[in-house]
């Protein structure tokens, strides 16, 4: 693969992960200042299911049905009778307790209860992880490329 190729690719994936955060197309300051500095009037489930994770609803119906569902407060109750079903079938491939992407679990109520809390964008121990791991990543790579 040329570095070319290299860039563009990695271009692509900020592009897919960031534009849509801030709910409208094309990458602005807004969607990286809501990444890091967090959407504070929301909690991180309806900062999720607004922005990247909101294309993996199966039809406007779903999503509707959780906006509500967080927004009236996210109740156990509701969970469990309509909520569990949709996260089952949407979401939990890729958030279950195995597979775990970005760091989230959405099988259980218990999972899930850790983004009903206010949104204050990245953390710091995950922001520490991701530096630590690509830091050190990249002399592997200038060796290669040199
Ligand atoms: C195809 C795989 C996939 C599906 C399906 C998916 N997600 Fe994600 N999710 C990811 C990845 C990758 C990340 C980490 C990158 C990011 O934040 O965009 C993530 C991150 C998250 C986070 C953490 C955000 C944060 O700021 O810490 C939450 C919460 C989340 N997803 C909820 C959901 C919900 C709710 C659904 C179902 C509506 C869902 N996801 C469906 C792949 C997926």
């Amino acid at each position: 693969m040329r570095p070319e190729e290299g860039y563009l690719l990695g271009f692509t994936n900020i592009y897919m992960t960031y534009s849509l955060v801030d709910e409208k197309p094309g990458l602005s300051l807004e969607d990286i200042r809501l990444t890091y500095y967090g959407t504070r009037n929301k909690t991180t489930l309806e900062k999720a299911i607004d922005g990247s994770m909101k294309q993996y609803f199966a039809n406007d119906a779903d999503y509707k049905d959780v906006k509500d569902w967080v927004v009236d407060g996210a109740s156990e109750s509701g969970w469990n009778s309509d909520i569990k079903p949709i996260f089952d079938t949407t979401c939990s491939i890729c958030h279950s307790v195995s597979t775990k992407l970005g760091g989230a679990v959405t099988e259980e109520y218990s999972d899930v209860e850790n983004y009903l809390g206010q949104n204050s964008g990245k953390s710091w121990s995950r922001i520490v992880g991701v530096s630590h791991t690509h830091v050190l990543g990249i002399t592997p790579f200038i060796f290669i490329l040199v």
